[in-house]
């Protein structure tokens, strides 16, 4: 198999170009890495006239079996260069179809792990999020080709930092480890359905106690009240609970 860590950033060997080797360095010997620096292409999108330099690189993602997207948070979101090269693939990433919706290309069922660094602190993007929009560009992306997600990895606090903090390369290790062990197609299926399960009976008890709070003003006590107010309850926690988890929540310390 083999892992492609693509750089997105304005320096090769700045923060997030480190964080990308480390991972890389990690990944077993056995295996086939590449560093690709973005800076070092002209990228150009896609249109009916000959473009070797993006053919060069959809042939690099397709050789490889799992994609390592780095880059900087650039102005409270994804760095341009990484940007832009996204932008010009999305003929090669998505089919479209007549009425314009897309459905995934030829890349489907990849893997991929997103990276990016910022210079606000850790507690400042832990309450913000500075870095979500960063993720967020990436993960629309690679969802819509159908590309599988492993995971984030992100290094805040980067201001006037030059080398990398210990605990960061080590978990940089973990993740090139991981990264390279063999994937089935999409092999979360049974962790999913663990967590669906969680989900439901932490609701389920949230819905009864809120339930239990609200009998006390509102006469509840007839199964049809108990049972609309346990469906409204019940689908207003869900949803919000799986809007955090599917939109909201990414990594970030
Ligand atoms: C054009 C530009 C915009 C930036 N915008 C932000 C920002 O909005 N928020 C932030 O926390 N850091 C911002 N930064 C800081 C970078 O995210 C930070 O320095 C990052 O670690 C750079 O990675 P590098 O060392 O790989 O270049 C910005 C840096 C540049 C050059």
């Amino acid at each position: 198999m083999k892992v492609l860590g693509i750089l997105g950033a304005h320096k090769r060997q700045g923060l997030t170009g480190q964080l990308l080797t480390e991972i890389l360095k990690a990944v077993p010997e056995t295996e086939e890495t590449e560093f690709l620096y973005l800076e070092d292409y002209d990228i150009k999108p896609h249109t009916n006239q000959p473009n070797p330099v993006l053919n060069e690189l959809i042939q690099k993602l397709a050789e490889s079996d799992v994609w390592v997207l780095a880059a900087p948070t650039y102005w409270g979101g994804l760095a341009g260069t990484m940007k832009n090269f996204l932008d010009c693939l999305r003929p090669k990433l998505v089919y479209q179809k007549k009425n314009g919706d897309t459905i995934p290309g030829p890349f489907k069922n990849k893997h991929y792990l997103s990276v990016t660094s910022c210079y606000k602190s850790t507690l400042e993007n832990f309450i913000t999020g500075v870095t979500d929009p960063t993720f967020k560009t990436i993960d629309t992306v690679m969802s819509a080709a159908g590309v599988i997600k492993v995971g984030e990895l992100v290094l805040p606090n980067t201001f006037d930092m030059k080398t990398l903090p210990p605990a960061k390369i080590k978990l940089c290790h973990k993740w090139g480890q991981k990264i390279a062990r063999k994937k089935r197609k999409d092999d979360s299926t049974v962790k999913r359905y663990i967590q669906l399960f969680f989900m439901i009976a932490v609701m389920a008890l949230a819905t009864m106690g809120i339930q239990v709070l609200l009998g006390r003003v509102l006469p509840l006590t007839n199964f049809l009240a108990n049972y609309v107010s346990f469906v409204l309850i019940f689908f207003i926690l869900l949803a919000s609970i799986l809007h955090y988890v599917t939109f909201v929540k990414h990594r970030r310390r």
